[in-house]
């Protein structure tokens, strides 16, 4: 006999408060969770970045205290976005070997080795259009050449230290040629997190203003993903793991959790979503304006992350939600 009402009671399961917790499914650690960090050009410099309510820009000497820090709340996985000096057409600032990203990767991994530094791998902060790939003369981007840029600017990150590259510039390749310039540059042990299914979404606005890397001319429609699409979201994660990704990452995490669960089902990677700067903001502003409790919100959004699937959340808020987890 199949047991159903009133034999089958599920509110049986829901009675004690110890119970409840003993059956959890899921859970949040702080071991899942990615910190980003804005690096500047400069010296002393700590700047509330005013888009992004707590999250700040740091120079390279700045930095250290406050991974310092975070390394002291549980956090130990970071991942870093570089402001330069300089833009060109080209991007040239993203591979030097003097950028604050590459500085930072140096100063990190030596003073403090335990903590795991990834970097984001793209050109739109650095180009003067601020294209995610080189532009040709007609304006359109040039995928196959934007792709040795890419692979020099991951390289330059190896170099300096960085134990993953995460590539979000959305060209078609990418990972290919960014894992043969690591393994013939003798980084083989570098791995790759790539941003694989990354939509073309409005909740990018305040990494925009953080990062100055919002486009010039035209939206980024023609290599970022259109939203509509669950299927095509699911082929470019699969491609990128036949290039050689070895963590595939799904973006934003809140709009693209059904996109989540069904790449749950078709690889072995591990995966990775980012609770990127818009929802981060939409839940903060919604809480602020008292629509919700800040603590709970955050982390049944982020605990929704892990139930579709994601092993990994890279989220501005990992150093509230650690000592909320203690
Ligand atoms: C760079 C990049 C972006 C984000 C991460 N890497 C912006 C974009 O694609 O326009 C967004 C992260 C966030 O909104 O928190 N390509």
């Amino acid at each position: 006999m199949t047991a159903r009402f009133p034999q089958m009671r599920l509110r049986r399961l829901r009675g004690h408060e110890r119970l409840r917790t003993m059956i959890a499914e899921t859970s949040l650690e702080k071991r899942h969770l990615i910190l980003p960090l804005f690096v500047v050009p400069g010296e002393n410099v700590a700047t509330p970045i005013p888009s992004l309510e707590g999250v700040s820009h740091f120079s390279v000497d700045c930095l250290l205290p406050f991974v310092e820090k975070a390394l002291g709340k549980g956090i130990g996985a970071f991942i870093l976005f570089g402001l330069p000096e300089t833009k060109d057409p080209c991007g040239d600032s993203a591979k030097n070997s003097q950028g604050p990203v590459q500085r930072a990767l140096r100063k990190l991994t030596k003073t403090f080795p335990e903590a795991f530094l990834l970097t984001d791998v793209c050109l739109c902060q650095y180009t003067d259009h601020g294209h995610c790939g080189l532009i040709t003369d007609d304006g359109i981007i040039d995928n196959d050449n934007s792709l040795k840029q890419l692979a020099a600017v991951a390289l330059s990150h190896a170099e300096a230290g960085a134990h993953m590259v995460a590539p979000s510039d959305m060209m078609d390749g990418r990972v290919q040629a960014i894992r043969e310039t690591l393994d013939a540059g003798g980084f083989s042990s570098v791995s790759i997190m790539s941003y694989a299914a990354k939509m073309a979404s409005a909740f990018y606005g305040p990494f925009r203003d953080a990062a100055d890397s919002a486009p010039g001319f035209g939206d980024r429609h023609t290599y970022q993903m259109a939203p509509t699409n669950g299927r095509e979201a699911l082929r470019e994660a699969l491609a990128d793991e036949e290039e050689g990704a070895d963590i595939l990452m799904v973006k934003p995490a809140l709009t693209c959790l059904d996109i989540l669960s069904r790449l749950r089902e078709k690889t072995l990677l591990p995966l990775a979503t980012y609770l990127v700067s818009g929802e981060r903001m939409m839940l903060r502003s919604s809480a602020a304006a008292g629509h919700l409790d800040l603590r709970r919100g955050l982390l049944e959004a982020h605990l929704a992350c892990r139930r579709a699937g994601a092993d990994l959340i890279i989220t501005y808020d990992a150093l509230d939600l650690a000592e909320w987890i203690d």
